[in-house]
């Protein structure tokens, strides 16, 4: 799929077994591939805008033992190398990977079906975060207006089409999160919802610490709560994205930290938008276990 829009974005987004993924990921396909995990990484897994960059930051919390500086280190970007990621004459997510020391920690948006089969042959541990699939419609159409590595996502009545159909990069959110929750007791996967790390942060990041093998005092959670608070993270440079040139992420069009609530999606969605919505989201998700509160 080609796209090119009046911003002057040249974009392709190309398929690979029904997946749309940018172009030059699908060009480096056989380095991701035969990426080699090992058996202590733990791979971060989010459907794009369900609070990756969050996950992110909490994880590296707990693993820097709540030391605010140690995770000023480096943008939250390059903390945690994004496996698909490939852009030409840039340094690969494999190849950040590869020099990475070990115990590693990576991310993806990859849905279970493209990811490198060494993860599951490592039995590695993935923490994966859904959130509920109005909220990130809303958060995917802001981060492509933009995102100018993206499509331009068009009206929000076109991009409504376009994300109930799949057709933005990932694929659908849909096949996203059923894939990971029916995996999630065969594999050693921690599997969470962004909606639970806001209504109760402090017992989500408990968990995420115990999945982690670590034991934090009380002391070391409340400042990881409040050192992770969206606003704290809004006003963070590197974890706000404000150091990408505005070529690539112009947030006087959208902030990156842009609300970090829940329900927004009501500010979007006309009545009839949400009855269809409501009826697609039942046919698609029909005989999964997975409850997602829809009236947040
Ligand atoms: P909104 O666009 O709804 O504000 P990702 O990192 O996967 O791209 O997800 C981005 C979404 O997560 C954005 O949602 C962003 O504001 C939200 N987010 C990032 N950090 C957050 C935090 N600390 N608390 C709550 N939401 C956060």
């Amino acid at each position: 799929m080609a796209l090119t829009t009046e911003l002057g974005r040249q974009l392709q987004l190309r398929e690979v077994e029904g997946i749309l993924l940018q172009a030059a990921t699908v060009d480096n396909w056989s380095e991701i591939q035969n990426f080699e995990a090992k058996p202590d990484d733990l791979l971060i897994c989010t459907y794009p805008k369900s609070g990756t960059t969050w996950i992110q930051e909490i994880v590296d919390m707990i693993e820097q033992n709540g030391d605010v500086e140690k995770c000023q280190r480096a943008i939250i970007q390059h903390r945690h190398p994004f496996i698909e990621w490939a852009q030409p004459s840039q340094t690969s997510g494999v190849e950040k990977a590869n020099i990475m020391p070990s115990p590693r920690i990576l991310r993806t948006h990859l849905p279970t079906q493209l990811l490198p089969p060494s993860f599951w042959e490592n039995n590695c541990k993935f923490l994966y975060v859904a959130r509920n699939a109005k909220d990130c419609m809303v958060s995917y159409y802001h981060f492509q207006r933009m995102n100018q590595m993206l499509p331009d996502p068009g009206t929000w009545e076109e991009y409504f089409e376009t994300f109930i159909n799949g057709k933005v990069a990932w694929g659908s959110w849909y096949d996203h999160v059923k894939g990971w929750w029916e995996i999630k007791d065969r594999y050693q996967i921690l599997f969470l919802f962004y909606e639970d790390i806001k209504r109760d942060p402090k017992h989500e990041i408990q968990k995420v610490m115990q999945f982690m093998g670590k034991n934090l005092g009380e002391t070391v959670l409340d400042k990881i709560v409040q050192e992770t608070s969206f606003e704290k993270m809004k006003e963070n440079p590197m974890t706000n994205r404000s150091t990408v040139p505005k070529s690539i992420l112009d947030q006087s069009i959208s902030p990156f930290m842009r609300k970090g609530t829940v329900g927004d999606w009501k500010n979007h969605f006309t009545v009839a938008q949400n009855e269809r919505f409501d009826e697609i989201y039942r046919q698609k998700m029909e005989g999964t276990s997975i409850n997602f509160c829809m009236e947040l």
